[in-house]
């Protein structure tokens, strides 16, 4: 292979911190599984010191996920890195990524420290690290804002302490991408000792330059991009991980350095992280949104029927889109299934498969065609529901509404383990399902956001509810896919009520 360039994913971590991207330990641990399929070199996998769940997400992940090294941020300061040491622990590979800011404008008003302070600062933490770990990352936080000598001095004393990587950030995104290969460029010229570490890039897209700016820096010499699967993160996100692996892929032709991503499974990562984050891509979105191979024109349309080439400068199938998106029916065996999920990126175990099969006959029963994305639905939906204790689980549900009926629902239930049925009443279908649910489960949530959307074309097409849900401070997504939407969306409430108590199990676990 030609050089290449690692990609570190902090879709657990940055991507995290997305307003209302929140993500249990349960559905870490699944992208964590993912990611590593994907063939990302780096999982950024939390910030253990910052809450129980992020440390047990680093703990598990660190466990449980082979292929790619496992890091943990960390502050620079005593007990986070050994707060992430802890956490790292199990892991074959453990990386401590450790940082403090570098510009004037952050050391004055934020951190109330001089340079001298923090640079100090930095190398000592950065030796606590390397008591741990020997793979030890650090980052000037803010270093586009930096004074360029300082920051120099303060990479060469960083590494010369034993960081094997320096990454620098555009923590506001607000360079430009000649000014950012430039920074990179200059650091490669005049620190004495940076052929003894990776550099790496992790940019914020605030002006929409994240991914240009992160490719400046790999045209200067950074052999590290820090990224996000559909790039979600702080504020306006960050570069997207598969807009930087498939640039490197696709103008090879004068790039010359790749990644080692599976490029056919970034399309399957992409509606995994929207299925569990409920950020959904926008339609046009490079590589992964919707209309990215969609080609409606008519020129191009003829073109692409003479030649693939006229107007394709991707295949849909590299990202592992299929051609045709129909795939399957009622009569589709157990094999056809497995086999159709290894092409989408999915290898389950023999039970999560079971399960997943049972849903696709139903599924079959209720809908002519299943789509690629019907079944990505139905493992998203069913290994989430395997891995997530579940208190309340629908039964069955009927539902009467109409122009002159007052809206009605009988639901049944399992409640730990009890069955139980009550029918109420509300201002429309789903208002009487959700109070009857509420109701029947004592539960006091309060709901943010309800939105459906259909998963493919056709009126007989599943529906993908998705409700934000509020209790106390806990905020949980749920999510829910039938053909009947007020099932859709009965699913959805309940999937959000069992990810609430686990969070409040969660809580109170830790607290003790
Ligand atoms: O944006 C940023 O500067 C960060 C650092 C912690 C790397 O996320
Ligand atoms: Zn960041």
């Amino acid at each position: 292979m030609n050089e290449y360039v690692k990609i570190f994913d902090t879709t657990l971590r940055d991507g995290e911190q997305s307003p209302g991207a929140s993500m249990n330990v349960e559905e870490k641990v699944i992208i964590a599984k993912q990611l590593s399929r994907l063939g990302v070199d780096v999982i950024e996998a939390g910030f253990a010191i910052s809450s129980p769940g992020d440390f047990e997400a680093v703990r598990r992940i660190s466990r449980e996920v082979e292929g790619p090294i496992v890091c943990s941020l960390a502050r620079a300061k005593l007990d986070d890195i050994d707060r992430a040491w802890e956490a790292l622990k199990g892991a074959p590979k453990p990386r401590i990524h450790t940082f403090i800011s570098t510009s004037d404008i952050h050391l004055k008003h934020q951190f109330r420290m001089t340079r001298e302070e923090a640079k100090k600062r930095a190398v000592e933490m950065v030796k606590r690290a390397r008591g741990y770990v020997d793979d030890v990352e650090f980052s000037p936080m803010d270093a586009s804002r930096s004074d360029a000598q300082y920051l120099y001095e303060v990479l060469e004393a960083v590494i010369a302490a034993g960081a094997s990587t320096v990454n620098i950030p555009d923590t506001v995104g607000y360079a430009i991408p000649s000014e950012f290969g430039e920074l990179i460029k200059g650091i490669k010229d005049n620190v004495p000792n940076i052929n003894k570490a990776v550099i790496s890039v992790h940019c914020h897209n605030d002006l929409g330059l994240a991914v240009a700016n992160s490719l400046a820096a790999v045209m200067n010499g950074a052999r590290q991009v820090e990224c996000t699967i559909n790039g979600i993160g702080e504020r306006a996100g960050n570069a997207s991980l598969e807009e930087i692996v498939m640039i490197l892929r696709t103008r090879r032709d004068i790039l010359n350095i790749d990644t080692k991503i599976t490029t056919e499974h970034i399309h399957p990562t992409s509606r995994l992280i929207s299925s569990i984050t409920g950020i959904m891509v926008q339609p046009n979105k490079a590589i992964v949104g919707d209309n990215a191979f969609a080609h409606e024109s008519g020129i191009h349309q003829d073109g692409l029927l003479k030649e693939k080439t006229t107007y394709e400068i991707m295949r849909p199938e590299s990202i592992g889109l299929s051609q045709s998106t129909l795939v399957m029916g009622k009569h589709s065996g157990r094999h056809a299934f497995k086999t159709r999920l290894k092409e989408l990126g999915y290898e389950l175990s023999e039970e999560n498969l079971n399960k997943a099969f049972e849903r696709f006959k139903v599924l079959a029963d209720q809908k002519k065609e299943i789509f690629d994305e019907d079944i990505e639905a139905i493992v998203a939906e069913e290994i989430l529901r395997i891995e997530l204790p579940e208190r309340f689980r629908l039964e069955k549900l009927h539902v009467a509404s109409g122009t002159e009926t007052v809206p009605t629902a009988m639901v049944e239930m399992f409640i730990d383990g009890r069955h139980e049925k009550e029918t109420g009443t509300g201002d429309g279908p789903v208002d009487a399902v959700y109070k009857t649910i509420a109701k029947m489960t004592k539960t006091k949530s309060r709901l943010l956001k309800f939105s459906v959307n259909a998963i493919t074309g056709g009126t007989d097409a599943q529906g993908e509810v998705t409700v934000r849900l509020q209790e106390d401070d806990h905020i949980v997504l749920g999510q829910g896919a039938h053909t009947d939407i007020i099932v859709a969306s009965a699913k959805a409430y309940i999937n959000a009520l069992n990810k609430l108590e686990y969070k409040k199990r969660e809580k109170k676990e830790r607290v003790v």
